[in-house]
């Protein structure tokens, strides 16, 4: 299918001393990829500062080179100049998005509508995840779908002679549909309206109103969002500066939360509160986390995160809550693990079709380290006895939240955890094991000396 090939590098991690120190997390990955994608599509220049360097947004970076715009970076700042809307150029070869979800949904709406074939790989853990979720809008559009296995990739896309805008209610809570409708609606003449039941992340209609699109967002007394954009509006470069990506805070959140003697200062990091989740829930179990240096950059709110070990308890994390932590259940799953008692989390049924089967690999891993759970097919509960066992290895399944979040857990085990594969941590967290080991935290490749 695709030519990606994979050597795994198992890795340990364990017990020692307390965290300390103080740390920044890499840049915001959504908007990461957003400001890679939204400059490639302006007219004139875009520059990025504090952009996550992480193998899916470059993966991204390089996509928008093959439609013709100019990825470039100088110093620590990323330049692109872009094309306009409507420039795109044809491009030559595949697109390979790698691991990305993100890149590869959010590209498809940037150019699925143009007048010309576009292919879409990625590796084997994106080529099984569903694409039907962003090609059904896409297929309403008229955009035709000349390739695709079970609507997984590689995917193949053409546009059509008259594309037509269209009023679509997302059917499961998805930053990415949105963003891949929306997105598509900037190229086809009229107004594109996505009418959204539960709010996802707002980075793309953010960012969009940045670059000057016409794009306007209702939300009605149950709710329900209604976001309309008027399609091929002059887009104009802008300055970006990405803050902290608090998916990635969490962490060393969760890590100075269960390492006894532990205190972090994490700065910089993103507030939006479609991305809060993961503190509003380690907070309502007990955790010590404060809010320090409060501020807006960019219209978004920022904070530095100060978290000291804590005695946690168990929760209910209620299903509603789901899209402002949705990549966060796994380092949840651990801190609960920790904690004295039952943790429930409903309403996860998305975990299935992230990088991995998320519900059933965080099982797993929690069952391999003597941790009592119970795994249901859109629920998660964990029984927390206040430590864990571990000695266990973790399947990663290509899966860089997952060899995170077991590595976390070891920092804190009886026994060291092993996860059978590391390498992926540098699509998201380039720095993770240099930036724990700066704290404090000690890592081991099985076979090493102790
Ligand atoms: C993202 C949306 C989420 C999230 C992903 C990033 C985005 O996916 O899991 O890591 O940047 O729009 P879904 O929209 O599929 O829930």
């Amino acid at each position: 299918m695709t030519s990606h090939s994979h050597t795994m590098r198992p890795r340990a991690a364990h017990s020692g001393s307390a965290l300390k120190g103080a740390m920044t997390v890499p840049g915001d990955k959504s908007i990461s990829h957003r400001a890679m994608m939204f400059g490639a599509m302006a007219m004139g220049r875009t520059t990025v500062s504090g952009l996550l360097e992480g193998e899916d947004v470059l993966a991204t970076g390089r996509a928008m080179q093959a439609l013709g715009a100019s990825v470039e970076k100088t110093g620590e700042t990323w330049t692109i100049d872009g094309l306009g809307v409507g420039g795109f150029l044809e491009p030559t070869d595949d697109l390979d998005f790698g691991n990305a979800g993100t890149g590869v949904r959010l590209t498809m709406g940037l150019v699925g509508a143009y007048r010309f074939v576009t292919r879409f790989v990625g590796d084997a853990s994106l080529s099984a995840r569903p694409m039907g979720r962003v090609l059904d809008p896409l297929r309403a559009i008229g955009v035709e779908v000349v390739e695709h296995h079970d609507n997984r990739l590689p995917v193949a896309l053409r546009g059509p002679r008259t594309p037509l805008p269209v009023d679509y209610r997302v059917p499961m809570a998805s930053a990415q549909v949105k963003s891949c409708v929306l997105l598509a609606g900037l190229v086809i003449p009229g107004e594109t309206r996505v009418v959204e039941p539960i709010m996802t992340r707002d980075h793309t209609e953010k960012m969009l109103a940045g670059f000057g699109a016409d794009i306007s967002v209702g939300t009605d007394e149950a709710g329900v969002r209604t976001i309309r954009v008027k399609g091929l509006p002059d887009l104009r470069g802008q300055d970006i500066v990405v803050p902290g990506d608090p998916s990635s805070a969490g962490f060393p959140l969760v890590a100075g939360l269960i390492v006894p003697g532990s205190d972090i200062t994490i700065t910089n990091v993103l507030m939006n509160p479609t991305r809060t989740g993961l503190i509003e829930t380690l907070i309502e179990m007990g955790g010590d986390i404060t809010l320090e240096n409060r501020r807006t950059s960019g219209g978004e709110d920022i904070a530095d995160l100060r978290v000291r070990h804590s005695r946690l308890r168990g929760v209910i994390v209620p299903p509603e809550r789901a899209p402002s932590m949705i990549d966060e259940y796994p380092v949840l799953a651990v801190a609960a693990a920790y904690a004295q008692g039952r943790t429930e989390m409903a309403g996860i049924e998305e975990l299935r079709v992230k990088e991995s089967d998320r519900l059933a690999a965080v099982a797993r891993g929690l069952e391999a380290n003597g941790v009592v759970c119970e795994e249901g097919t859109d629920f998660l509960i964990v029984e927390g006895t206040g430590g864990v066992r571990g000695g266990g290895t973790v399947k990663t399944h290509l899966d860089h939240r997952i060899a995170m979040s077991f590595l976390v857990m070891g920092l804190a085990a009886d026994r060291p955890v092993t996860v059978d594969d590391d390498t992926m941590i540098a699509t998201s967290f380039p720095s993770f094991a240099a930036d724990f080991t700066r704290l404090g935290a000690s890592f081991s490749a099985p076979g090493d000396a102790q």
